[in-house]
Order: structure tokens, then C-alpha cells, then sequence
């Protein structure tokens, strides 16, 4: 079976490509990234020598790349990753987020169907559904809603996947999860970038009233869950994945303060995002009954996991902020790449 990652470089992507490297040496998967700020390959070191593993650096919106790509690849299976993530950057710089997260699916789409691929998997999130008010959760039925550009797009590419399963009859999943958490997250998103400020003493923003409330999922939690889909998920179905960890922002810094024997002085209440979504909370009965996933992680264990990561990976982190991860890919791959 030959995989392609997009976005393996990123967050979840670089856990899942991990997971699939060492859980199935017979299988080969290609990951194919562009290296945006967000794309690290340090997140790969462990299994870059791996004979099952490939790098390649590509733009999923570069229709040209992607089809010699596909012709020369032959996938069984494409998981397309690769996204703008992050939603306060949607708010200053849309224009990017629909290129890569609905014209960069539209064509991934089109060169799976060409050569016609046993299944393509996109990876979504529960922001296309929209927020929610004090009770009930998103199920795979919920009408979509999207507030901000990034879950606008999101949105968008769903419905263009769901598309080329009804008009084409390409083998699709969408899977939509909640916050995922956990190691090789990136400081921009409210976990890391808690953690990190509070070991550097620094403020740490908080938007609003810190009453948002988000439903944390363990990042290994998720991998699991998408390898189920792409195995044995029925085609054309949506399958919601969410952590049952529905936590407010503030309980959130809360408890990584305390972790790190912090004072709570660090918080600072900032304006607030607008078009701010006010809570998460999925219902993943769907995905528990139909394909037997079963969760390892609860938020209390977690948290601990991913806080002592940052403690002891100090180095990844710090490269980030100073940029030093750039000069690594740039060592690692020479004048072949550009980097942004
Ligand atoms: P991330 O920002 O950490 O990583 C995204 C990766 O995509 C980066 O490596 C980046 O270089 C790459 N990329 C960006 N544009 C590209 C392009 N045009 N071509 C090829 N590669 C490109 O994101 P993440 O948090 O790992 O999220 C991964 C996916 O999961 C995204 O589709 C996101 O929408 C979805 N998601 C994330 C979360 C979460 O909590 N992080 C929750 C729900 C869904
Ligand atoms: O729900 C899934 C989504 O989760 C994914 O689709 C997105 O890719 C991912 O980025 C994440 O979106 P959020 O906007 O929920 O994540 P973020 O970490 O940016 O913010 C989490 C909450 O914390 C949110 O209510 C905003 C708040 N926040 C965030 C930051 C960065 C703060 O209060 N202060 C901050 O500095």
C-alpha cells in the first residue's frame, strides 16, 4: 500500500506520519509538504532514515506538481493534511487559507480520482459546524455554520470531497475532530504558547472572558481514530472525533500554571478574536459503535504528558521562536528548497 501524507511536516500530521511509519513497515508513505512557518522537520527526525518513509516538498495547490506526482506515485490511499490551521491568522490573511484549504483539496481531488485511488481521507475539524451554546454537542448531522475564514474554508472543502464522492463516486471519508493537543504542537495555538510564555514569565493573553470552551483530544488519540477511517471507515461517511475533555480557556491555563508552579499573576485578559465561536463539544458515538475507537488518553493524564514534553524538548521549541528550524531543513535539504 503506498500512502501519501499532505502536511506530515505540521502538528498532526508529523504525530500521524510517526504513528504510520512505525505501526505499518510494509506500507510505503510519502509525505509531501510545502514548509510553511508551520512545517518542521525536526518533528520527523525519528523516522527520516525510515526505508518506508519518504520527504517531498510540494504545494498541494500546484496542480502541476500534484499530477506528475500522482502518475508517478500510483497512491492507494491519499490523507490530506495540509491546511492554513490557525484562525487568528484567517482574520489578518484569508487569501492564503482559501488557496491551500479549498483549491489545494480541489485539486488533490481531482488527481485522485484520475488515477483512482482506494481512498482519500480528508481531515477536517468540528469549526465548520459552527459554535455552540451552553448545551448539546456537534454530530455528523449538525448543519454546517462556520464563523471565521478558516473554518469558512474548511467548510468549503468538505463540501467539495463530499461532491466528488456523489458526482464521481471517489471512496471518501471526512473526519472532523476537536482541539487536538499534545507533543510537536506548534506555539501559535493557546497550549503550547501558555506553556512556553509561563516557563519564560511571560503574560500570557487570554481573549475575551476566558470562558470559550473548547473539547481537548489527545494528538495520539486522533491518529488512531484516522487510521480507523482510512481502514475501515464506509465510503462517502463523515466521522466526528472529539475528546469529551470540554474545558474553558481559563481552566486551561489554570492547570498548566499549576503544573509548572506558576502564579496566576501571569494572565493577562486581552480583546477578544472576533467572530469568536463560544464552545466545542462533539459527540463521536458514531466513530465508538461503528469502527470500536477507544480513546487512551483522559485530559488530566494528557496535559501532564504534553507539559513534561515541553519541559524536556526545550530545544524544538526554542528553535521555533528563534527561527533555528529553518536553517536545520535548509541543512538538511540544500539549495533543492525554498523556505518562506
Ligand atoms: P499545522 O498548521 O501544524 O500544519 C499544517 C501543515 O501543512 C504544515 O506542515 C504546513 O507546512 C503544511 N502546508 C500548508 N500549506 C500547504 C500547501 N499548500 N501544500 C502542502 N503543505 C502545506 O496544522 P495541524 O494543527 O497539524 O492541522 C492539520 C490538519 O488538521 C489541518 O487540516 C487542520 O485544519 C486540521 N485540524 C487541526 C486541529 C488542531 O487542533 N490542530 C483540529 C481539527 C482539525
Ligand atoms: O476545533 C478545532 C480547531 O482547533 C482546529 O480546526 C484549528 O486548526 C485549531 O487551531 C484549533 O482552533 P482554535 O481557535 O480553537 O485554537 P487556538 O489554540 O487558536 O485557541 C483555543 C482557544 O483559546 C480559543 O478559544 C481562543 C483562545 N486563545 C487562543 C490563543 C492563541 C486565547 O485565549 N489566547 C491565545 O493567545
Amino acid at each position: 500500500m503506498k500512502l501519501l501524507v499532505t502536511g506530515g511536516a505540521g502538528f498532526i500530521g508529523s504525530n500521524f506520519v510517526r504513528y504510520m511509519v512505525r505501526k505499518y513497515p510494509e506500507y510505503q508513505i510519502v509525505n509531501v509538504d510545502l514548509m510553511t512557518y508551520a512545517g518542521n522537520l525536526e518533528n520527523l527526525k525519528e523516522v527520516e532514515k525510515a526505508p518506508n518513509y519518504k520527504f517531498v516538498q510540494g504545494d498541494i495547490a500546484d496542480r502541476e506538481f500534484v499530477n506528475g506526482l500522482f502518475e508517478e506515485e500510483k497512491f492507494d490511499f491519499v490523507l490530506n493534511f495540509a491546511a492554513e490551521s490557525h484562525v487568528d491568522r484567517s482574520i489578518t490573511n484569508p487569501d492564503v487559507f482559501v488557496r491551500t484549504n479549498v483549491q489545494g483539496t480541489q485539486v488533490l481531488l481531482d488527481a485522485a480520482k484520475n488515477i483512482g485511488v482506494k481512498k482519500y481521507l480528508q481531515v477536517s475539524t468540528d469549526e465548520v459546524y459552527g459554535t455552540l451554546g451552553e448545551t448539546g454537542y456537534f454530530t455528523e448531522k449538525t448543519p454546517l455554520e462556520p464563523n471565521s475564514p478558516y473554518s469558512a474554508s474548511k467548510a468549503g472543502a468538505d463540501l467539495l470531497v463530499r461532491a466528488y464522492h456523489e458526482t464521481f463516486g471517489l471512496p471518501v471519508n471526512i473526519t472532523r475532530c476537536s482541539n487536538n493537543y499534545g507533543p510537536f504542537h506548534f506555539p501559535e495555538k493557546l497550549i503550547p504558547l501558555i506553556i512556553i510564555n509561563a516557563l519564560n514569565d511571560k503574560e500570557l493573553p487570554v481573549y475575551g472572558d476566558g470562558l470559550n470552551v473548547r473539547d481537548w483530544l489527545h494528538v495520539e488519540d486522533h491518529c488512531q481514530a484516522i487510521d480507523l477511517v482510512l481502514h475501515n471507515g464506509r465510503n462517502g461517511e463523515v466521522y466526528n472525533v472529539g475528546g469529551n475533555n470540554e474545558r474553558t480557556n481559563i481552566e486551561i491555563v489554570k492547570t498548566i500554571l499549576k503544573h509548572l508552579n506558576k502564579p496566576e499573576s501571569l494572565i493577562k485578559f486581552v480583546k477578544d478574536r472576533p467572530g469568536h465561536d463560544r464552545r466545542y463539544a462533539i459527540d463521536a458515538t458514531k466513530l465508538r459503535t461503528e469502527l470500536g475507537w477507544n480513546p487512551k488518553y483522559n485530559f488530566d493524564t494528557g496535559i501532564e504528558q504534553t507539559v513534561n514534553w515541553y519541559l524536556n524538548n526545550q530545544d524544538w521549541w526554542e528553535n521555533i521562536i528563534s527561527g533555528e528550524y529553518q536553517q536545520y531543513f535548509q541543512k538538511q535539504y540544500g539549495d533543492r528548497l525554498e523556505v518562506e
